[in-house]
């Protein structure tokens, strides 16, 4: 039996582990392996948390650390304390990943001290902007896991630079890796919850007027520079075409409020949304705004124009196919962006993201490479590596 320990602590990191954590207990995989979900406790607010794991069915962590919010440093440091001694209590065969947040970067640092290997599911992404601590911490994990799985053939040519290439015989160790394309974990979410979600997600847009544009925005970089967010809302403020539907992450609230930042009155700030309430506004909309990584990709899943409000994006092919405009927060590039896809220009009709099965090739190259479980991998799968 495989004992996989997976670490979360952020929405997204939810999101992302829903599909895997169900996969693990299908029959094909549950003989096999045995996951314990670690919870860090970085986002903890019902809407930010709870309300995943009960509409998505993942199942309840085994242990939440309840670290909550506080200094990078600080956190980390709790995260990875907690972390550490799960992991010496129950000694894991792997440590999952998930991303580039403070729980992502604490995961991998408790498991690599430990020599436990680690498989990080979205690796080789890169913003090339390493004052992004979203970008310090994938770069940490990439260099620290045994696995990195994928989402396009973008990301790998990102490790390679860094001399980050698959070895092709991976045994469980850091120097010895695997570097596979899987596809976007994302998508697979997106393709097996977005049926339930529009029926059940569906009251949400009942409630809200009709043609709308959906916004999000929590960065740190945008919300805790007062010269960033004053600039995104100046833009936003005078774009009159749509009402803009504004779930707010609690972050972005709270800085709005100490900088006195003003919404025009088309604009409709709520609380953050569950995941269902979200794939339906996304469905909805006319376009989007955001500087959220996911909610550009779903953007795209959902066939939407996207407007990113950051200097860059770690998902290119979305710019270059079209459907992906990124403006940082500058007040002119924004309106013409608004004006551009208020007109109804759509990107390219293309398949960036994989087949969505993804969970399926990460179950199964683990299942393949790990040495003492040759014997029990099962044998029905194709699998993509680079
Ligand atoms: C984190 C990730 C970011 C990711 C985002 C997803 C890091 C460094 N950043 O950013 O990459 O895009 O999650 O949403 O890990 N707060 C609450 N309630 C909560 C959670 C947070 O009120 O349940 C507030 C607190 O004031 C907190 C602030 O939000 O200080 C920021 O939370 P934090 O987890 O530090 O970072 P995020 O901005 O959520
Ligand atoms: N999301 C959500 N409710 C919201 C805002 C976002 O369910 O109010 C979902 C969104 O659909 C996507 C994920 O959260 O699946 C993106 O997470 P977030 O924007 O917090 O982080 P990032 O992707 O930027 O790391």
């Amino acid at each position: 039996m495989l004992h996989v320990m997976t670490v979360v602590g952020a929405r997204p990191q939810f999101i992302k582990a829903a599909v895997l954590s169900r996969k693990v207990r299908t029959k094909k995989f549950s003989e096999i392996i045995k996951e314990t979900i670690v919870h860090t406790g970085q986002h903890y607010d019902e809407m930010m948390s709870d309300v995943f794991f009960r509409q998505m069915g993942i199942p309840q962590p085994d242990f939440n650390l309840g670290v909550g919010s506080g200094n990078h440093g600080e956190v980390t440091a709790k995260m990875l304390q907690g972390i550490e001694t799960l992991i010496l209590e129950l000694k894991p065969d792997l440590v999952m990943v998930y991303g580039d947040t403070n729980s992502t970067l604490a995961g991998a640092l408790a498991a690599s001290k430990l020599h436990i290997p680690i498989a990080h599911v979205e690796a080789g992404l890169r913003s090339y902007m390493m004052v992004m601590p979203e970008e310090q911490n994938r770069r940490i994990t990439d260099h620290l896991s045994t696995w990195l799985f994928c989402p396009t053939q973008v990301a790998v040519k990102n490790l390679e630079k860094e001399g980050i290439t698959n070895n092709g015989s991976c045994k469980p160790d850091v120097d010895n890796k695997a570097v596979l394309v899987c596809g976007d974990i994302m998508y697979e979410a997106y393709l097996y919850y977005k049926d339930k979600a529009l029926m059940e997600g569906g009251a949400i847009v009942q409630l809200i007027e009709k043609p709308f544009v959906l916004l999000t925005l929590h960065r740190a970089e945008n919300t805790d520079n007062p010269e960033r967010l004053s600039s995104i809302f100046e833009a936003l403020n005078q774009f009159k075409t749509y009402p803009i539907v504004f779930p707010a992450h609690p972050r972005t609230r709270k800085c709005m409020e100490k900088m006195n930042i003003e919404i025009a009155k088309n604009i409709h700030l709520i609380d953050p949304v569950g995941y269902f309430d979200m794939l339906s506004l996304e469905n909805d909309c006319e376009f989007i705004i955001t500087d959220s990584g996911g909610v550009q990709k779903e953007a795209y899943f959902a066939g939407k124009m996207c407007i990113t409000l950051r200097d860059s994006t770690e998902w290119v092919e979305l710019v270059e196919e079209g459907w992906n405009i990124v403006t940082g927060t500058d007040k002119t590039k924004i309106l013409n962006a608004l004006q551009v896809c208020s007109q109804g220009e759509k990107g390219n009709n293309v398949k960036l993201y994989g087949d969505g099965n993804t969970s399926d090739i990460i179950l199964n190259s683990i299942l393949k490479n790990v040495e003492i479980l040759r014997d029990f991998v099962p044998q029905d799968d194709k699998q993509t590596s680079s």
